[in-house]
């Protein structure tokens, strides 16, 4: 039981991802009841902070949905936090944390204590912290459970590097690596939504489905983190990860159970099914200034190499080589600055057999809307209301906000801290699984980061994307409909 007691090490706590994500997420838990006020949260970093100005960094980013009655929590919350500094590869720091830790677990007569021990940390401290942790932090008696966050990785040798130094530390039940794409509400509803529906179980293969895209749009480029991204790119930012786990979600079979192992083993499985990325298969972007000329194109950061061929905006064509999906095009498609911020996955089924009806009868459309504002919605034919006989495109329609008025539904960070405290791992990327994925994508990585790299094509922040988008659907199957027919009409609730 680690909601209560537990001893929380944050590394990394004056940094931005622990600000942002980390501390919110834990107060999350707290504010719902999720965690105990006789928990205790230590931040630990190089920067010399005193306790009440750790607290200070975070408390704007402390979210209130009940107004006043939250600020009285947020108090309670922050005297849950205290702050050690001290060197991440040298024990002195450490020693101090295990003190607090101990003294901690004493007052509480804890014979077994739980430590909880969030990295939010660049991979480069990973295994210094953990080497630390593991000789001067851990508990012998107690259960320890390690958090770690992406990259994990920069491809396929330099993970398997990272893993040989972190595997002799921590057993694969104590890491918890977090990809939070699988703490999303929408993401998590996948396995319910596909094996819970004898209708949609029953469509999801070749014979019906005629296309797959899961697409990434984010309306703004990288603002000034240029160097940063210029030796990531959108690829591994965001389709190694994020979208590659959606995608194995949707494409895997049935699992034998929906624990944690079972649900992991059938993900490498499809994953091993993938066909090797055809480099002619996939178009690569990077924006230029917005067509007003108001916002500045990627080249313009002075932190990037004025050549840079980063991609910013990649279309990436798969195939899965089994039974299931033989000849399926499957499209991933992620971009930054676009016309819109939107996740979704859009399955298109075949079409009807033609000669029965008059007119064309469109392509029913399955759409899970992952962000902003989850939704489902089906597109099907229906018949027109009244005394016409013609058909018309309407929907069947979740939507989170309309039907499900009173629910908390936990940000992605929340859902995934709540489940290392109950030892759930299904949410969780397991090492096999990165090993697949980078086996996967790490010659197209060198391909397109090599000497003979392609010149990725310019679009205008604030745009659709690169202009070939449109015919590169188009060659993987998507059929495209009458956007005067029909729209789907974001719900907004009553
Ligand atoms: C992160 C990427 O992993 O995911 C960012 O590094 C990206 O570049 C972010 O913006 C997107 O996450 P979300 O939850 O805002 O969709």
């Amino acid at each position: 039981e680690f909601k209560k007691h537990t001893s929380i090490a944050i590394f990394g706590a004056s940094g931005d991802l622990s600000k942002k994500k980390t501390f919110p997420a834990l107060f999350g838990l707290f504010r719902e009841g999720y965690l105990d006020a006789s928990c205790k949260i230590i931040g630990f970093a190089r920067s010399k902070l005193s306790d009440e100005d750790l607290r200070g960094k975070i408390e704007p980013f402390l979210k209130k949905p009940n107004g006043d009655k939250d600020s009285e929590k947020v108090k309670q919350f922050l005297q849950m936090v205290t702050y050690i500094s001290g060197p991440y590869d040298e024990s002195v720091g450490y020693e101090k944390l295990r003190k607090e830790f101990e003294d901690h677990e004493k007052s509480n007569k804890l014979e077994h204590p739980n430590r909880l021990f969030y990295l939010a940390l660049p991979p480069s401290a990973f295994v210094a912290v953990c080497t630390q942790i593991k000789e001067v932090a851990y508990a012998k008696d107690g259960h320890n459970r390690v958090v770690v966050e992406k990259p994990f990785g920069h491809d396929l040798s330099s993970f398997r590097e990272l893993q040989n130094d972190l595997a002799p530390l921590f057993a694969e039940d104590e890491l918890f690596r977090i990809d939070h794409y699988l703490g999303k509400e929408m993401v998590k509803n996948l396995v319910l939504m596909r094996f819970g529906n004898t209708f949609l179980n029953a469509a999801w293969n070749k014979e019906n489905i005629q296309n797959i895209q899961i697409s990434f749009k984010e309306p703004f480029g990288t603002e000034g983190r240029g160097g940063y991204f210029d030796e990531i790119g959108i690829i591994r930012d965001v389709m190694q990860n994020h979208l590659l786990q959606i995608l194995t979600l949707l494409t895997m079979e049935r699992p034998v159970g929906f624990d944690a192992e079972s649900i992991r083993d059938e993900k490498v499985r499809v994953l091993k099914a993938f066909a090797p990325i055809d480099y002619k298969d996939v178009l690569t972007g990077q924006y230029g200034p917005s067509e007003d000329g108001s916002k500045p194109g990627y080249l313009d950061d002075e932190t990037v190499d004025p050549k840079s061929k980063c991609v910013t905006f990649a279309a990436i064509g798969f195939k899965i080589q089994n039974e299931r999906w033989d000849g399926v095009p499957i499209v991933m498609r992620a971009g930054k600055a676009l016309n819109e911020g939107k996740v979704e996955i859009r399955i298109q089924f075949k079409g009807v057999p033609s000669g029965v009806f008059n007119e064309q009868i469109a392509h029913n459309e399955l759409v899970i809307r992952v962000q902003p504002d989850e939704a489902i919605y089906l597109k099907v034919n229906s018949k027109t209301p009244g005394l016409s006989t013609s058909s018309q495109v309407t929907e069947l329609d979740l939507t989170y906000a309309r039907r499900y008025k009173n629910f908390w539904i936990p940000e992605a960070y929340e859902a995934l801290i709540k489940d290392v405290m109950n030892g759930d791992h299904s949410h969780f990327v397991r090492d096999d699984e990165l090993d697949v994925s980078w086996k996967l994508f790490t010659p197209l990585l060198n391909h397109l980061e090599g000497p003979n790299a392609p010149t990725p094509e310019t679009y205008a922040y604030g745009s659709r994307g690169p202009k070939n988008l449109v015919k590169f659907l188009e060659e993987h199957n998507y059929v495209f409909e009458d956007r005067n027919l029909y729209q789907w009409p974001v719900a907004t609730p009553e």
